[in-house]
């Protein structure tokens, strides 16, 4: 479930799933920040994002120590800022083999190469060396973000005192939503 301020704002404001929603995903690396930008592939049912990558890449090692992560979602007018905060699921490997399958045909062919079996961390390889697999790669993980905190800022144009700024919690069963400060 996505509090229904913001489900409203990614179809209105973003104009999600029409263009491709892009955010900073934050994780943690000894006690400090680390950011990159991610696309966010779809929400599943329960309104949680998922987020596709390389299980050899430093984020899915980054996440697999603390499962904490934050993302930061822009939409083209610059006028809305979503972030939400939560906990991630990893999930990878023969056991999500349908679901990840289903991603996998969906990829594009060139995204699809950086899964050829190479070390993400390993000297530079060049582009036109890579091979996209055919099968869904042992590499091919899904990051599920279960939030825990939602927020949106609406600006106000030309009137930044006056935008809209919502907090939202869990409790009971449903989000609940603050209006604060805009900070
Ligand atoms: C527009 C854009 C979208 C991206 N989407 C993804 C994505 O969905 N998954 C991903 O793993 N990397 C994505 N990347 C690449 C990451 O930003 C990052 O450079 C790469 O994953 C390595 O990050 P890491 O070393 O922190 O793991 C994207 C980059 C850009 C510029």
């Amino acid at each position: 479930m996505i509090p229904a301020e913001i489900k409203t704002s990614l179809y209105e404001d973003f104009d999600y799933p029409d263009n491709p929603l892009m955010g900073q995903f934050a994780t943690i690396v000894d006690d400090a920040p680390d950011l990159r930008t991610m696309r966010m592939f779809e929400f599943n049912k329960r309104g949680c994002p998922i987020f596709l990558s390389h299980i050899g890449s430093l984020k899915w090692s980054q996440l697999r120590e603390n499962p904490n992560a934050a993302i930061c979602f822009l939409n083209q007018n610059m006028t809305v800022q979503i972030v939400l905060r939560g906990r991630v699921t990893l999930l990878a490997g023969e056991s999500e083999c349908i679901q990840l399958q289903q991603y996998w045909d969906r990829m594009r062919v060139d995204i699809k190469k950086i899964y050829d079996e190479y070390d993400v961390e390993g000297p530079f390889i060049e582009h036109s060396n890579l091979v996209p697999p055919t099968d869904v790669p042992i590499q091919f993980g899904m990051i599920v973000v279960e939030p825990v905190h939602w927020e949106i800022l609406k600006l106000t144009p030309m009137d930044y005192p006056n935008s809209q700024r919502i907090q939202y919690s869990y409790e009971g069963g449903q989000w609940n939503g603050q209006h604060v400060n805009v900070g």
